[in-house]
């Protein structure tokens, strides 16, 4: 197509762009880490502590995202651009965060082929910890993995949104929450399961510390795809016939069943063999192969999950790209061939250098982390949190709860029940909460 004359896309259906935005809330956020972090940080009193976070910042911060999308019709930073200059910045915060967070996401992306391509070969035999140590610090291999992984990421970005991010998505979401059940049913009918149940739910408010809630909130950003201008972008190619207050409780709500669905399918079987559950990927890439390796038709199971894993990766990594792709076709009009394939292209060199931090070049660290960890930590603790307290206030103080509010209701169309709630939310229990959380993380101050 020629320059600057490619229509902009829409979702064809509300149902199309809900899976598309589940899609990219569900992802490695709620099958590996989320059922980790509710094992170490107190079991029930964390997930009680997550599900307060989701129902009242989650879900303020998705439909506030989703208006100002859909108002403007536009990418992260064109919208801010359009509705108030001063804020043009935290677009541009979220668009870095697109960058960056692939930058290491396409790194496991590539784990998770490449577990496939394992297990269909029989699954990982003797000692996982030392298999998944020698792969990832290995140098070719992991690389060639996350280029695969890179690559089917940009065809389904390339197709565009109904055609590509949409089709994908109505397949994928689906079938993942079918497997999602599969393997959680196996998992909590194991001889031994109890122990695990009882590691993730117990309640253990002792271990309900400070550094549990800094970790409750990331998770929530994270898991829910906020604060980067993922659900701007993906509000804005959605028609003005749809109630989003209803879109913006039902996609936290799936993402949050997805994250107690995989601590279901996860822990009761890791314990039910017997192992301790490891920390973030040790959980699914060392523990798991083991316990599918004595389970009876592990290699099916194995095989099943790590599709699963990958649907969840695949549906992210395309949002996350998708955010890149749509400010460079909207503002400098190239077209969706060039922003896909040039983009991806500039993300492959951190993604390159965040898998190669893990081998030849881990003796190289800014502060003290490496490149993949440094981009995990900048994004998921600073970027996302800080972009989530920025909307809010744009919103609460600049925008107005009640232009919001318009654009939520049409002109009468949709009654906006929650707007009282939600209005106290944005203007001062979300800034609120945010910014207490974010000043600890930072060390300003210290509760
Ligand atoms: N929500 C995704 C996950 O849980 C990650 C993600 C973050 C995707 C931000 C898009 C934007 O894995």
């Amino acid at each position: 197509m020629e320059k600057g004359t490619e229509k902009r896309g829409q979702w064809a259906s509300n149902f199309g762009f809900i899976m598309a935005a589940a899609g990219s809330a569900i992802g490695l956020g709620n099958l590996w880490k989320f059922p980790y972090l509710a094992g170490t940080h107190g079991g029930g009193a964390f997930v009680v502590v997550y599900l307060l976070i989701v129902l009242f910042v989650g879900f303020t911060i998705m439909l506030g995202e989703m208006a100002i999308g859909r108002r403007t019709g536009l990418n992260a930073i064109g919208a801010y651009k359009m509705l108030s200059k001063k804020f043009t910045w935290v677009g541009m915060a979220g668009v870095l965060s697109g960058f960056l967070i692939l930058g290491f996401y396409n790194v496991v992306g590539g784990w998770v082929i490449k577990y496939i391509v394992q297990f269909v070969m029989g699954g990982v035999q003797g000692d996982s910890a030392a298999f998944f140590g020698a792969f990832i610090s290995s140098t070719a291999e992991p690389v060639i993995y996350a280029l695969l992984f890179a690559v089917a990421t940009a065809l389904i970005v390339w197709k565009g949104i109904s055609g590509g991010i949409e089709k994908a998505s109505k397949i994928m979401m689906p079938a993942l929450f079918v497997l999602l059940i599969v393997v959680m049913i196996r998992s909590v009918t194991l001889p031994g399961a109890g122990a695990g149940l009882e590691y993730y739910l117990k309640p253990d408010f002792s271990k309900l510390t400070p550094a549990a809630i800094v970790a409750a909130l990331g998770q929530v950003f994270f898991s829910l795809s906020l604060g980067m201008g993922c659900m701007i972008t993906y509000g804005s190619y959605l028609s003005k016939d749809e109630n989003l207050e209803k879109d913006a409780l039902i996609v936290p709500f799936m993402d949050t069943a997805a994250a107690l669905l995989a601590g279901f399918a996860i822990l009761p079987a890791v314990f039910a063999f017997g192992f301790e559950p490891g920390a973030g990927p040790g959980l699914m890439f060392i523990t798991l192969p083991q316990v599918f390796a004595s389970m009876p038709a592990g290699t099916i199971f194995g095989i099943l999950f790590f599709v699963l894993v990958l649907f969840a990766a695949i549906t992210s990594s395309i949002s996350l790209l998708e955010v890149c792709c749509a400010y460079v076709i909207d503002e400098f009009k190239w077209s969706r061939t060039k922003a896909t394939w040039i983009l991806s292209g500039i993300i492959f060199v951190l993604t390159a250098l965040s898998s190669l931090s893990m081998g030849p070049m881990s003796g190289f660290l800014i502060f003290g982390k490496n490149f993949f960890d440094l981009l995990d930590y900048i994004t998921a603790n600073i970027l996302l949190p800080l972009g989530g307290l920025m909307m809010l206030i744009f919103i609460g103080y600049f925008w107005g709860v009640d232009k919001a509010a318009e654009e939520i209701e049409q002109g009468g169309k949709f009654q906006f029940k929650l707007k009282g709630f939600w209005n106290i939310m944005v203007k001062f229990v979300g800034p609120i909460a945010v910014g207490v959380v974010f000043l600890n993380m930072l060390g300003i101050i210290k509760f």
